[in-house]
């Protein structure tokens, strides 16, 4: 199987290590040929969780550099607003029955579906963290896997093929209800990351306030309303996604404070990846987290008022409007209220 790796950044860079290290035939594409130019040099080299890999023989080239040429998979890991650009060029590197699989955070993988409508589109997330410490040169932060599925559900050869192929490389699952694990994700990122982000704390530390705990009540209720609402059940990935008592609306009690605990224990002290592109002033990806669930409330008639708050908030911190602080939190709360 001929793979493509489209960006090679924490993530990219750390999958396409590993699958060259196993010998896989994969070519790399980089957003600039300088930054194919420093890899083709430096070679690729990964350490932390699985071990210490390199791989020094690299085929990688700007991604305009593979106009012509074909592939019977392309994985897509680049940031989410990088993919959406790239897809439909990259579709034209397919082989017929060829797959494009993204797997970025958020409504990434269902919105290329929806945009390109192409059935090359298939469903990816990614439990496996990684960190770039130069270009070239990755940490792997936990033994993750990826996880890949028919956005449309079941089960199908190509995915299985696919999920084999890559499993060689870096531990890859499947799933019948993908559409359900990357709403998983897609709740926690919702509230545990972009709440964090904003309040400049982890989620231990901003759930302890009274603000705190309604912000998130209402982030993730709304999120989780808004998947329902849209036929998707969350898929139960570490922690039950939806809350003890759940009827349309999340009631607070003890039962869901046990359910809080549960949420603080997995993902409680995580840095949010999106307080580090607030620090190194880039681009975050809150049009496809909770930007996401806005829109998609708004065309379904469900009410997405503190998600919204959410999006512009972080995009007033992006533009450095506003800083990250928990004060934050206490002006989302009176927002809704
Ligand atoms: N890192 C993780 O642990 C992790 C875990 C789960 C999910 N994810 C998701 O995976 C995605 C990638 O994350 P990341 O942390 O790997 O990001 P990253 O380190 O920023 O890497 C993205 C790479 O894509 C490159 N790129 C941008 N546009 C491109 C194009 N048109 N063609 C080729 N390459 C291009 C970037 O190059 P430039 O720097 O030149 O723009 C960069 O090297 C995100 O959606 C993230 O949410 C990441």
């Amino acid at each position: 199987m001929r793979i493509l790796i489209v960006g090679v950044g924490a993530l990219g860079g750390t999958v396409a290590t590993r699958a060259l290290r196993a010998g896989m035939p994969v070519w790399l594409a980089t957003r600039t040929a300088d930054s194919a130019q420093v890899l083709r040099s430096s070679g690729l080299r990964v350490s932390g969780i699985g071990g210490t890999s390199t791989a020094e023989c690299v085929h990688v080239a700007p991604i305009a550099e593979y106009a012509g040429q074909k592939f019977e998979l392309i994985v897509l890991a680049t940031k989410a607003h990088d993919a959406l650009e790239a897809a439909p060029f990259l579709l034209n590197l397919l082989v017929s029955g060829g797959a494009l699989l993204p797997i970025q955070n958020g409504g990434v993988s269902q919105m290329l579906s929806d945009r390109l409508g192409s059935g090359a589109v298939l469903g990816g997330l990614s439990n496996l963290g990684a960190t770039m410490i130069q270009p070239g040169v990755y940490e792997q932060r936990n033994a993750g896997y990826i996880l890949i599925g028919e956005l449309a559900g079941g089960f199908s050869q190509r995915v299985g093929n696919i999920a084999k192929t890559l499993s060689v490389a870096v531990e890859t699952r499947v799933t019948p209800n993908l559409r359900g694990a990357l709403w998983a994700k897609l709740l926690i990122n919702c509230s545990v990351t972009t709440l964090g982000a904003i309040a400049a704390r982890t989620m231990r530390q901003y759930i302890t306030s009274f603000s705190g705990k309604e912000v998130f009540r209402h982030t993730y209720g709304e999120a989780l309303s808004v998947a329902l609402g849209n036929g998707t059940r969350p898929e139960r990935m570490i922690v039950e996604p939806i809350p003890p008592g759940w009827h349309g609306t999340i009631v607070p009690g003890n039962d869901y404070d046990a359910w809080i605990e549960q949420i603080v224990a997995v993902y409680g002290d995580l840095k949010p990846s999106m307080l580090q592109d607030f620090e190194r002033g880039r681009q975050t990806e809150v049009d496809f987290i909770n930007g996401y669930v806005a829109r998609l409330g708004r065309q379904i008639g469900v009410p997405i008022a503190m998600n919204a708050a959410i999006v512009d908030m972080v995009h007033a911190i992006e533009q450095r409007q506003l800083r990250p602080d928990s004060s934050r939190i206490d002006e989302l709360l009176r927002k809704v209220e």
